[in-house]
């Protein structure tokens, strides 16, 4: 705001000269002489910069303030300590997922993992919040099968990014932190489509009835199919809350 109030009292002090001058100094009023010729000569430009002053210099000293405020960015260590927590709950959460689904799949097939993996996801994502009780994990997509899993504006917008990324065969940053001050940060990791995704998030033609059947009965809005190996699957999002 100093910058804001310092030019509005500069503006303030031309009109007063203008209005008398009786008192001021002899070099005040040649200053004054100089100020109000230059406000005869041009009085109309002269008011309409006084006019965008005062218009824009609440804003720009609102912006200067919250620039200068320490708690406007995060600290280099808070985004370390988001780095690390993210990439430790994500793999976490990574490993105990793959190693269900991979069981489930083994000992009942696709119809069994699915209700396993419909049962098991959200307790997971609470179970690796125990174990870091500063992250919060979930998953999200742009295609999703749970309308729980649909992407904030944020997320979606990364996704894109991401996807676009991928088309253009650059390979994608191993995650993305976005920074919400004071104390606060979310990452976010990109998940790949592996072979054994395909199973229930292929090409549908190719699964069997009773995956068909109950993908249709529990998930009748599912848009999470059709996905090929190496696709944008989805991400990890997780809230790191900082000290
Ligand atoms: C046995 C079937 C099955 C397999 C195999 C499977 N998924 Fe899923 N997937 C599901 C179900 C069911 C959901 C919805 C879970 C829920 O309700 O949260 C889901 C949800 C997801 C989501 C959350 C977004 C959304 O669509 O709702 C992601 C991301 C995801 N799966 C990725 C994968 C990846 C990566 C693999 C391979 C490593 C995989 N899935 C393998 C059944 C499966």
């Amino acid at each position: 705001m100093a910058d804001g109030s310092g030019i509005m009292s500069d503006a303030g002090s031309d009109v007063e000269f203008a209005e008398g001058h009786a008192l001021g100094t002899r070099q005040d009023s040649k200053r004054m002489r100089q100020k109000i010729s230059t406000t005869m000569t041009h009085p109309r430009p002269y008011l309409l910069v006084a006019l965008l002053f005062s218009c824009l210099l609440p804003s720009i000293g609102c912006q200067s303030e919250k620039s200068s405020a320490a708690t406007d960015i995060l600290t280099p260590q808070q985004l370390e300590t988001a780095e690390r927590i993210g990439s430790e709950a994500t793999q976490n959460l990574e490993e105990s997922l793959g190693k269900q689904l991979k069981a489930a799949l083994q000992s009942g097939g696709p119809e069994k993992a699915l209700h396993v993996c419909q049962q098991v996801a959200q307790p997971l994502t609470a179970q690796t919040s125990d174990s870091l009780p500063q992250a919060t994990v979930t998953r999200t997509a742009l295609r999703y099968r749970n309308e729980a899993n649909a992407p904030s504006e944020e997320a979606r917008a990364i996704l894109s990014e991401w996807e676009t990324l991928l088309a253009n065969g650059t390979e994608l940053p191993p995650s993305k932190i976005i920074s919400k001050p004071p104390n606060q940060a979310i990452y976010y990791k990109p998940i790949l489509t592996k072979p054994i995704c395909l199973t229930c998030h292929g090409d549908p033609s190719v699964f069997s009835p009773e995956l068909t059947e109950s993908l249709t009965k529990l998930y009748p809005a599912d848009t999470a199919t059709n996905f090929a190996e190496g696709d944008l699957r989805g991400a990890f999002r997780v809230v790191v809350e900082l000290d």
